[in-house]
């Protein structure tokens, strides 16, 4: 049973990382307060006065308690985390929901597709799977608005050492020499890249962008048990009891947030079948 008190930590330092994000550096107080995360597991951040919200870990809290997270502005809570100095205390729950699959990229050829601050949630995955050398081959494309909206510079800058990364921006400013357009317009290219479809997709980013990757996979003949993402709900308690991220019997705080394409789809066509069913009752 998950205690809904959060536990102490401070805000040490943070880093500009793309319009209106910021890479934050937190330390637990108590080193040992939270169980290790698993890649594309969440936390939920408290903020004293303004409330709480889920952000994933792109660094696991190591030996004195020290994690990071990257965490784009949107609202109240981002607004008022924006606003606290190094020093500042703040409450942390988690870690929660059902990371990312591992076992089923070993030895496989695995293309990650993230789009926008969705790359926050497969940092931790993609250093593990570098630093483990588990697959057999592994690219990485993201797609953002623009350079200046892009976020996790150093780190994709440090993956492509070891990976083909490819980015491509939706505007080209007058400096970008690279690809425009969204990541379905490099879908071409990457599988040449890659000389095949990959055998194991993964995404995270705007809903759209995903089912419209995830579909035109699938088309091209990629088993849609072989595609997993990442999803985001409204969340509130992470812990499967207040029902703000209710979907069709399953919480994404506990079910998920991270989902195989197949049952996620399942998921979604019951939920708009019974939805139907309540309005025309
Ligand atoms: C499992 C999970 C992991 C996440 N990880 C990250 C992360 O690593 N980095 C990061 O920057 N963000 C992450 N998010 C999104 C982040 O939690 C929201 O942006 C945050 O709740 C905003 O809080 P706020 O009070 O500042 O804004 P709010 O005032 O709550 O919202 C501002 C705007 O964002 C919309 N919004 C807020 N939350 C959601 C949501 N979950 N789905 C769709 N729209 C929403 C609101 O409708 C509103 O338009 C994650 C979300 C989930 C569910
Ligand atoms: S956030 Fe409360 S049930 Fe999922």
């Amino acid at each position: 049973m998950h205690s809904l008190t959060p536990t102490p930590i401070k805000l040490i330092s943070y880093d500009h990382d793309g319009e209106k994000a910021r890479h934050f550096t937190f330390g637990l107080l108590d080193p040992k307060a939270m169980a290790a995360p698993e890649p594309g597991q969440f936390f939920m951040l408290h903020v004293p006065g303004a409330g709480a919200a889920p952000f994933t870990f792109t660094r696991p809290p190591d030996s004195q308690g020290v994690f990071r997270a990257l965490v784009r502005q949107m609202g109240s809570v981002t607004s008022a985390l924006f606003d606290c100095e190094p020093g500042s205390i703040l409450g942390v729950r988690g870690p929660f929901g059902k990371g990312w699959e591992i076992s089923p990229l070993k030895d496989r050829r695995v293309l990650i597709i993230a789009g926008g601050c969705g790359l926050a949630p497969l940092v931790s995955l993609t250093d593990h799977l570098i630093m483990q050398q588990y697959c057999n081959e592994l690219v990485l494309l993201y797609g953002s608005r623009s350079a200046a909206a892009s976020v996790l510079n150093p780190e994709r800058e440090r993956w492509g050492k070891d990976i083909p990364v490819i980015d491509i921006l939706e505007n080209r400013g007058h400096k970008h020499i690279g690809l425009t357009g969204t990541p379905m317009d490099a879908i071409d290219m990457v599988i040449n890249r890659m000389k095949a479809i990959p055998d194991v997709l993964l995404l995270c980013g705007p809903e759209i962008m995903m089912q419209s990757v995830a579909r035109e996979f699938v088309r091209r003949g990629l088993d849609a048990k072989q595609i997993w993402l990442a999803i985001e709900r409204r969340m509130h308690c992470a812990v499967g009891t207040c029902g703000h991220c209710y979907m069709e019997h399953q919480y994404a705080c506990k079910d998920g947030p991270t989902y195989r394409w197949d049952a996620l789809q399942k998921l979604v066509a019951r939920q708009s079948a019974d939805r139907q069913a309540a309005y025309h009752c």
